[in-house]
């Protein structure tokens, strides 16, 4: 007498019904509780939104297409941990909008270039590269250091990302001593006030 195994797998179609049952239980296993979650990332602990400066510095970069050499997202790979510091995780990213992850590296992964140097490093390393780092193919920003930051829209672009959240990242004090954060700034104050903050919020060995 055939048992139940041999009977199932000896009938496609019913092979075929139960196979689906099964993926179909395992399906809602994975996924009916993601609608129960709050949110599926969880914000890294001493993870801190930007700065008024870090903000200026953060559109200068994206302005500047710095993204167009430079990844942020370190993978969890050795050859990668080694060379750059703790791999990227989806909870350091919430006050990023957009993310800066890229996939182009035409020059090293920045996502933890907070701290890596000096602040006049990236200053002589922003006006001319090869000052620094002598066989470089990165192009100087010497026009960041004159450009002074426009104060105007700084306050309008916090209000933005309370609306956005997570939560509300800035406080009406906050809000209202913005402007005067930026006075007398110049653009690649900002930049270098933004590059100095990745990454910083995970403590890395290196
Ligand atoms: C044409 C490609 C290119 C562009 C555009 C570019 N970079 Fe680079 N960058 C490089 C290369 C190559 C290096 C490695 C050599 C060096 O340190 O100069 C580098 C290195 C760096 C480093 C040092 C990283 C480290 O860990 O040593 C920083 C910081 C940096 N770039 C920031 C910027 C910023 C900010 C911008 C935009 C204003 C920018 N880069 C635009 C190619 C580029």
């Amino acid at each position: 007498m055939a048992s139940g195994h041999e009977k199932v797998e000896k009938s496609t179609s019913l092979l075929v019904t139960l196979t689906i049952v099964v993926i179909a239980i395992g399906g809602l296993v994975e996924i009916v509780p993601l609608f129960f979650q709050k949110s599926t990332t969880e914000v890294v602990a001493g993870l801190k939104p930007y700065g008024a400066l870090q903000i200026e510095g953060r559109d200068v970069y994206v302005r500047e297409g710095c993204y167009l050499c430079h990844s942020q997202m370190i993978r969890p790979f050795r050859a990668e941990t080694e060379r750059y510091g703790h791999y990227s995780v989806a909870g350091e990213f919430v006050y990023d909008r957009p993310f800066q992850w890229g996939s182009k590296r035409t020059g090293p992964d920045l996502h933890r270039v907070g701290g890596r140097y000096s602040d006049d490093w990236h200053r002589v390393h922003l006006l001319n590269p090869r000052d620094v780092v002598p066989e470089s193919i990165m192009p100087g920003y010497p026009w960041l250091a004159k450009n002074k930051l426009d104060t105007g829209l700084i306050q309008k672009k916090m209000r933005v990302f309370n609306l956005l959240g997570p939560g509300t990242p800035y406080s009406e004090e906050d809000i209202k001593n913005a402007p005067s954060e930026l006075e007398g700034k110049s653009e690649m104050d900002a930049l270098i006030a933004y590059l100095q903050d990745l990454g910083t919020a995970i403590k890395v060995r290196r």
